[in-house]
């Protein structure tokens, strides 16, 4: 009995009421719907998500981080410059308008100056940019300045094997006077390149106008020849007359011409890249930094063998030994500056960022490089990626570049003109090669696209 009433009280609590049942069931029924609702929407997001994911170039799936990457996969920008529209810069060009010649009379001289350009080939045209400068900020007499043989390449080379000197001094006769040799009447020329007392060594990095007018023209006045050593980035930009910025544009972008023969063969290397798939194609320069040299210089860390690294170490020790100290600085600093943006890009970084924004496996791309750190190793991965890949060695015969391999500094030359002329320049790193160059296609109309990665973000991928 105990046994029956327990279940029927059971039961009682068990069987529900119609009425009660209704509702239960209808309450099952909208938590349902409200789980196929969801399942539905997480559905469609998943496939939207796949789908865009498969769209979305390989760089920007990555969780966490914010990268922006083109909607599509191939842009119809691909090969132009966004910017290409920007009027507001316009070229230094120009003189002064209505400006005559207001150069002294030769004979009336402030007296002549001389310099040694030095470092690779860009860092010259840099230094004889200022020294034009500084000749006009003195009224003296710029004697054609000396190429100092490169430290690094060794390269004995004079500034007729490279420029254009009858160009150079025509062009800027109305700016500065510009004398081809040293005075016939200057008896001890070797002083010049030796005496301390024919050396204003004193100028500060970046010095004002000023301070040539005031402590560099008198001994001029007095001596009447003198050397300026050293003679790197002794001319400042933000405090010399806008006339003097103007001058040096036009050194730069007008004056400086390299030889005939220079801008031949880099017309027919363009031509070549242009027509190589038979109908003409867009193609792309690529300045890729990752030489031995400047992948030391960098003290990052990189992808490679423990025996790989262990050599790097030995060579930064060799080359650097005040910066290495003990090693045991560098994993910090080389985590810090790859986060920072400031480590060059490794070939197979290069590939993943080209890729990711959209230039397919097709592209056409010229490279300009020195000597990989390496080798074909460490350029597998942008070989995979991008077959089309090639090098001014592999566009000629032997026999073409043979006249140009007597100076390394020609052969760069070479680089810098196609870099100049490609349709997409792309850099890897800083330095004057490709600062130079995207200053000259920003000068010659904005409308060409050149490509500077923001390496900060692309670290972090
Ligand atoms: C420079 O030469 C001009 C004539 O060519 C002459 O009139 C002038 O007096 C000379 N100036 C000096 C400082 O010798
Ligand atoms: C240079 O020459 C111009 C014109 O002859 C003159 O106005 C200017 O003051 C001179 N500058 C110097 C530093 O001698
Ligand atoms: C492009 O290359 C083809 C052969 O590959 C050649 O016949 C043609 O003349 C070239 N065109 C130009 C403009 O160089």
């Amino acid at each position: 009995m105990a046994e029956l009433r327990h279940n029927s009280s059971i039961g009682g609590r068990a069987t529900p009421s119609p009425r009660n049942a209704m509702t239960v069931y209808s309450q099952n029924f909208k938590i349902l719907l409200f789980f196929i609702t969801i399942l539905a929407f997480a559905g469609v997001f998943t496939v939207y998500s796949v789908i865009s994911h498969l769209n979305a170039p390989y760089l920007c799936t990555k969780d966490g981080i914010t990268l922006h990457c083109p909607r599509v996969k191939e842009p119809p920008s691909l090969w132009e410059n966004p910017l290409s529209a920007t009027n507001s810069w316009k070229p230094c060009k120009e003189r002064r308008i209505g400006s005559i010649s207001d150069l002294p009379e030769a004979n009336e001289t402030n007296g002549y100056i001389f310099i040694h350009a030095e470092g690779g080939l860009n860092q010259q045209r840099i230094a004889i940019c200022n020294a034009v400068a500084v000749a006009k900020i003195m009224n003296a007499t710029l004697i054609l300045p000396v190429l100092k043989q490169d430290q690094i390449w060794k390269d004995q080379i004079k500034f007729e094997d490279i420029f254009d000197v009858d160009h150079f001094i025509d062009y800027l006769k109305d700016d500065v006077r510009i004398v081809r040799d040293i005075p016939s009447w200057f008896a001890d020329k070797s002083e010049l390149f030796t005496s301390i007392r024919r050396t204003v060594k004193n100028i500060p990095k970046y010095a004002p106008a000023q301070f040539y007018i005031n402590n560099v023209l008198p001994r001029i006045k007095e001596k009447k020849i003198m050397a300026l050593k050293p003679f790197v980035d002794r001319l400042g930009y933000d405090n010399v007359p806008q006339e003097i910025n103007r001058l040096r544009c036009r050194v730069n972008y007008h004056a400086l011409k390299f030889l005939p023969e220079i801008d031949e063969m880099a017309d027919q290397l363009v031509a070549r890249m242009r027509n190589r798939t038979g109908s003409p194609n867009p193609f792309m320069a690529l300045h890729l930094r990752f030489e031995i040299g400047m992948v030391g210089l960098s003290f990052c860390d990189f992808v490679g063998t423990r025996a790989e690294k262990a050599l790097m170490g030995l060579y930064r020790l060799k080359e650097w030994p005040r910066r290495f100290k003990d090693g045991s600085h560098l994993w910090p600093l080389a985590l810090q500056k790859r986060k920072e943006g400031r480590c060059p890009l490794e070939p197979g970084e290069v590939a993943v960022m080209l890729r990711a924004m959209g230039y397919p496996k097709e592209t056409q791309i010229y490279v300009a490089s020195g000597q990989v750190y390496g080798g074909q190793n460490r350029m597998a991965p942008l070989r995979n990626m991008f077959p089309n890949l090639v090098t001014k060695e592999e566009l000629t015969t032997k026999d073409e570049l043979d006249s140009f391999r007597k100076h390394v500094t020609s052969l760069a030359a070479l680089d810098f003109l196609v870099c100049l002329k490609s349709d997409v320049f792309v850099m890897t790193h800083g330095g004057n090669f490709a600062k130079l160059i995207i200053g000259a296609r920003r000068y010659m109309g904005h409308s060409q696209k050149s490509i500077k990665p923001d390496k900060g973000p692309l670290s972090k991928s």
